[in-house]
């Protein structure tokens, strides 16, 4: 069974990123009911669960229930969020027993910040950060995380120092994928030199270092070579996705109850069964979930998201963990 689960609760967002692959898939709004969730948690016993999918999890009706039924489960969690939510949601968060937060910020300046964010709210996601920290007590720990593109990497140095002024624990730096859109990989680093992007995360890493705010920065700067040539001819062999351990260790459920292998892999396809249609055990154990597992070992990938995927190995996982105790 799976050490940790990825849950969609719902596929709802009140933001246009221009990164985002949500307008790619033209789903119809739903939430996750809350029976499917209990049930999912009690057959999978999972050890963590990250709250975060195609849509904002706090606009789930149910998102609070979730993470209260998870905490009396001893289950560490942690949530993805654009932040930009209410005094009362924000409050509910630092009472609650989530265990990391995830800001989704992307940007430094707030003219950064609208080019990537459409209709997020800068000032106030600033007040929510400051206001989340001065009120919280360990918990939720907070991490930004940034979609490196080509909106910010001229103030990727600057994230840094705005996580320093604002005691953010962790920068998470991301590489953006195209899921196979042209519009997407235009809004990321169309038009972008290698040369430009490889110089920006050197000086970030070494920024990182001197004012001493841990990121995944070593991570970015050894998988960028591979990266860039996957994005530019995503049909080379995916050597790199042979390594990939999601299959075995985690899946992403999502709001609909579809069981995936990973939270990129979003066609009818990748669907390896339905919470509603079986238990989850039936589907991890089923036959299309093991013989998918051979398939990434043997590096016979189906789907373009494999192909252009940088995926974590034990070493990532192991350095996470040091830098970054609650991840
Ligand atoms: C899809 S969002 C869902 C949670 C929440 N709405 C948020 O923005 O954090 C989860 C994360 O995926 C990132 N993301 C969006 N589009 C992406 C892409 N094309 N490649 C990589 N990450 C992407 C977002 O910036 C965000 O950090
Ligand atoms: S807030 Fe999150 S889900 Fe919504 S558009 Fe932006 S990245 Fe996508
Ligand atoms: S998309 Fe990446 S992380 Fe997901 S299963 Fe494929 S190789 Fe693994």
């Amino acid at each position: 069974m799976p050490l940790y689960l990825q849950i969609e609760t719902t596929n709802r967002c009140n933001l246009r990123c221009v990164q985002c692959f949500r307008r790619e898939f033209d789903a119809e709004d739903r939430d996750l009911p809350i029976g499917l969730f209990r049930n999912l948690i009690g057959d999978a016993a999972p050890r963590s669960v990250l709250f975060c999918g195609t849509g904002e999890p706090f606009m789930s009706p149910d998102m609070f229930e979730m993470l209260r039924i998870a905490g009396t489960q001893g289950i560490t969690t942690a949530a993805n969020t654009h932040g930009i939510l209410s005094r009362d949601r924000m409050r509910a968060i630092a009472e609650s027993p989530l265990d990391s937060l995830r800001i989704s910020m992307d940007a430094a300046s707030e003219e950064a910040y609208a080019r990537i964010r459409i209709n997020g709210r800068y000032a106030r996601l600033v007040e929510n950060i400051d206001e989340l920290l001065s009120t919280s007590r360990r918990r939720p720990v907070v991490q930004l995380n940034v979609v490196i593109q080509k909106n910010n990497i001229g103030e990727l140095s600057d994230i840094l120092d705005f996580a320093r002024l604002h005691q953010i624990a962790f920068v998470y730096f991301m590489f953006g994928y195209s899921f196979g859109s042209a519009r997407i990989w235009g809004e990321l680093l169309g038009g972008v030199a290698y040369e430009d992007i490889t110089r920006a995360v050197a000086r970030a890493r070494a920024h990182a270092r001197r004012i001493r705010i841990p990121t995944n920065l070593r991570f970015i700067s050894r998988n960028l070579p591979a990266y860039w040539r996957k994005m530019h001819d995503p049909s080379l062999p995916g050597m790199e996705s042979r390594s990939c351990m999601k299959p075995w260790i985690s899946s992403y459920i999502t709001a609909s109850g579809d069981v995936t292998p990973c939270c990129r892999l979003l066609d009818r396809s990748d669907v390896m069964g339905n919470i509603a249609e079986s238990s989850f055990s039936a589907v991890w154990n089923g036959e299309k979930y093991r013989a998918f597992r051979s398939k990434i070992r043997r590096g016979e990938m189906q789907s373009p998201s494999c192909r252009e995927c940088m995926p974590r190995r034990l070493r990532d996982y192991l350095a996470s963990l040091l830098t970054y105790p609650s991840y």
